[in-house]
């Protein structure tokens, strides 16, 4: 990536970000060249954004079965989702063995019974990982050059730690790169918390029950907003501010548990959030160690957000590549 950005003085933040988290969760989890198919894969998701809103809008939709316009789009963009990951599945076929990858492991894998998974199953799965793995990292990132691009004493602070630090060393020892490391995790971090990825996650509940004075009946679909928890001011201190010192060592533990819940909790927590941290770190301290990222557009204090399942900017962030 930075050698494509070498030629360029102006950079599409997402559509940068969103290439080389493609580029990694498709080395790391299928061996294969994914970022060839970048372009159609942001394609369809745009499409699937916009009718993911509309479905959940005022506006009733038809039924999956009928062939609305709007049905006949969202099937075209899970076609060009799914060729991909046929093309991955059939690349495989007969040489999972040869490798030791997600993919191979869901080809192989049995239940005690000896019974494969069947090639929905598979597909959901490759499915998932390609999109939750990917969308959800490019979202953090770029909310996180937007807001070191806005607070530039901050980012000189990232860029005087980040030549130092081992992001893979984000817990343990109090001094040295372990420290560095950790800034660059805090950075990361307090970015998610005002921005994150995943704005709200839903549950149903499966008894009535009654929190704080309001009766939940059996059935009802519960929002839980990151968004919301996360600017509540009654648990950040001016909340919109952007300081990762409140993830420093200490301070973190003293917040009540579920005031920051950026990969959910329970028994649904993310299961890549360790990859997710680990991977955006890598990519903020090599990234920051090179060049300076400098804001162009938009301009304004606060961009409007789009949020269909990740949040992302409502308009393309514009950054200039400059040298420190
Ligand atoms: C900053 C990056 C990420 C964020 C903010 C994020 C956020 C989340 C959240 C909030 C959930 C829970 C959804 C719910 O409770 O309804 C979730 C689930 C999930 N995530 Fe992530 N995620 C990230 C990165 C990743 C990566 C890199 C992968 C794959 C390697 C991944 C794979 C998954 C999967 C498979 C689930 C479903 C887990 C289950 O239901 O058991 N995510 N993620």
């Amino acid at each position: 990536m930075l050698d494509r950005w070498a030629s360029r003085d102006e950079i599409d933040l997402l559509e940068q970000m969103e290439r080389v988290t493609l580029s990694i969760i498709g080395t790391a989890m299928f061996s294969a060249d994914v970022e060839r198919h970048a372009a159609d894969i942001r394609a369809a998701l745009q499409v699937l954004r916009r009718g993911f809103q509309r479905e959940v809008g005022v506006v009733p939709t038809f039924p999956e079965w009928i062939p609305s316009p709007h049905n006949r789009r969202m099937q075209g963009a899970i076609d060009d989702i799914d060729a991909v990951v046929h093309e991955l599945i059939d690349a495989r076929r007969g040489r999972a063995d040869e490798y030791d990858d997600l993919l191979s492991k869901l080809l192989t894998a049995r239940t005690d019974e000896g019974a494969r998974m069947d090639d929905e199953q598979i597909r959901d799965e490759l499915v998932t990982v390609l999109l939750a793995g990917h969308e959800t990292t490019a979202a953090a990132l770029t909310w996180t050059w937007y807001l070191l691009a806005n607070n530039p004493g901050v980012h000189e602070r990232l860029h005087d730690h980040a030549a130092d630090a081992d992001p893979t060393e984000t817990v343990g020892s109090s001094a040295g790169a372990a420290d560095d490391a950790s800034f660059v995790k805090q950075c990361v971090q307090e970015a998610m918390r005002i921005y994150p990825p995943v704005p709200v996650i839903t549950r149903e509940a499966i008894d009535p029950d009654e929190i704080d004075g309001y009766e939940i009946p059996a059935g009802a679909e519960v929002v839980l907003s990151q968004f919301v928890v996360h600017r509540d001011p009654d648990l950040w201190e001016d909340p919109l501010a952007y300081r990762p010192e409140r993830f420093a060592p200490g301070e973190r533990e003293a917040q009540p548990t579920y005031s920051f819940f950026p990969f959910g909790g329970g028994q649904r927590i993310c299961i890549g959030r360790l990859f997710a941290l680990a991977e955006a770190q890598l990519i903020l301290a090599r990234v920051v160690s090179e060049v300076r990222l400098t804001l162009r557009s938009p301009t304004h204090d606060t961009p409007a957000v789009d949020s269909a399942v990740t949040m992302v900017p409502d308009e393309p962030v514009e950054m200039a590549v400059t040298d420190w």
